[in-house]
């Protein structure tokens, strides 16, 4: 196909798009690509989620079965694990996992993995887009070489290669795939207007000059919030050691029409993005011979809140119970690593109750989003159930800490039944009037 076919394509909606990597990011967008009129086949490593949505079911817990079940519908969605399915597709979306080792070094070894599957089956005139969040140069460094090595095609006279970084929020109801601007780079006119054609069928674009630029883009995103949540944490114990409440703060400052944008301290970073992309760059600043001292700092101040919440939890056993920390039954209020989700990756609450084990508690958990921690991504802790949200179970904690403030939990049960609840979210601010003397916030 050329790249003007391509293009028509696109506006006529007619085009086959391979989407490599079917998770939080490849699952969205295979919806989005099928509602616009595409037809989509989704190539995943993972048999039990080939399985599972080939039979109308989610693994992901805020998409759910009834969106998967209305993509199989449309018949134009077919899902494989194998790459020979995808040969006929105009295009191939890459959404792998793009993890740090425990050097905080890249793992591209998904990446590389996917690029030599791709390499098996490309054909003159299909465009490749790397969506995972990386390192500026892997385009052109990793996948470049491994495409056009193995099949002996050119990227930007035989193939197009772009990369357009995945900006998905999961569990935001404001903006979903469609809403949310994509930005589109590549090396040449004729690879970026065909990457420009394809995500413009379904949401704004954004062109930047270059595949670097586009990968300095999604970095520059999720750096801004690892140094912010840095500093609203930072400036949380400041504060809190004058005695000054920081979420007032925050709540007055952000009525400032320009110039604030309100960040709110928390529990520890979490989840593939914030807690991980940041370091892609650190790694890559080295060969430059440069330094990210700002990552580092913000990174460092983030890795030391679970610790602290556990202090604090400690504190407030001893001053409000009497009861040391470590004869305790502690129940943690919400597992996930953000509101109104599923995903456990990196999640705070794993280092927070690893400790609280080493400190001799007995730890439970309540997640409505996290029935259970088998097959979920949660080193350390091993398989646990979420205890049920009635009175008679809460009512045999000593203490709770409220690590992530998923919306329908009801604190007030909590707070009439156990006696000391650290909140590092300050989801009980309505309550604090009745419940006070038992609240200590983290
Ligand atoms: N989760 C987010 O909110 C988010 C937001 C923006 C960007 N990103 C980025 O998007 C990328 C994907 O993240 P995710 O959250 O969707 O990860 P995920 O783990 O939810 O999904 C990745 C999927 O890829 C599959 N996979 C792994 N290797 C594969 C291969 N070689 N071929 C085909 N499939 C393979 C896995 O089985 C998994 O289903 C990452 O780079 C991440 O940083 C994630």
């Amino acid at each position: 196909m050329s790249s003007k076919a391509f293009v028509a394509g696109a506006a006529a909606k007619t085009l086959t798009i391979g989407i490599l990597g079917l998770g939080y990011v490849g699952l969205p967008l295979a919806e989005a690509l099928i509602s616009t009129g595409f037809g989509v086949v989704g190539l995943d490593l993972n048999q039990r989620k080939v399985e599972a949505l080939s039979r109308g079911r989610s693994y992901i817990r805020h998409i759910g079965d009834a969106r998967v079940q209305a993509m199989n519908d449309t018949g134009r969605f077919l899902v494989t694990s194998d790459i020979g399915q995808l040969g006929e597709a105009d295009a191939f979306l890459i959404c792998v996992p793009t993890p740090i080792n425990a050097h905080r070094e890249p793992d591209l070894s998904h990446v590389i993995k996917t690029s030599e599957l791709i390499a098996r089956v490309l054909r003159p005139g299909q465009l490749v887009v790397l969506e995972s969040t990386t390192y500026p140069g892997t385009t052109e460094e990793i996948i470049k070489p491994i495409l056009e090595n193995t099949t002996g095609l050119r990227a930007g006279a035989d193939f197009a290669l772009a990369y357009s970084p995945e900006r998905e929020d999961p569990g935001n109801l404001d903006y979903s795939t469609e809403t949310i601007p994509k930005v589109v780079g590549a090396d040449t006119a004729v690879e970026r207007n065909m990457a420009l054609a394809l995500y413009g069928a379904f949401t704004r674009t954004v062109a930047v000059s270059d595949l670097r630029t586009a990968e300095a883009v999604k970095l520059m995103e999720n750096i801004f919030r690892l140094i912010n949540i840095g500093l609203v944490n930072e400036l949380k114990t400041v504060f809190g050691g004058m005695d000054i409440d920081i979420w007032e703060v925050i709540d007055a400052a952000r009525t400032k029409p320009f110039g604030f944008m309100a960040f709110y301290p928390g529990p520890g970073i979490g989840g593939h993005c914030i807690p991980i992309d940041p370091f892609y760059l650190t790694w890559k600043a080295r060969a430059y011979g440069l330094s990210t001292r700002m990552i580092d700092l913000a990174g460092d101040i983030s890795a030391a809140l679970p610790r602290s919440v556990v202090e604090a939890t400690a504190e407030a056993m001893d001053n409000l119970s009497h009861r040391p920390l470590s004869k305790s039954k502690v129940l943690i209020v919400g597992i996930a690593y953000k509101r109104n989700i599923d995903d456990l990756r990196e999640s705070p609450a794993l280092p927070i109750m690893q400790i609280l084990r080493r400190r001799g508690a007995q730890v439970s958990y309540h997640d409505p989003h996290v029935p259970s921690t088998e097959r979920a991504h949660a080193e350390g802790i091993g398989t646990m159930f979420s205890i049920p949200w009635t009175r008679e179970a809460l009512a045999g904690f000593d203490c709770a800490i409220i690590v992530t403030d998923h919306h329908g939990v009801d604190y007030e049960l909590m707070l009439d039944t156990i006696p000391v609840v650290v909140d590092t979210r300050n989801a009980t601010a309505k309550l604090a009037d009745r419940y006070g003397h038992k609240i200590v916030k983290a």
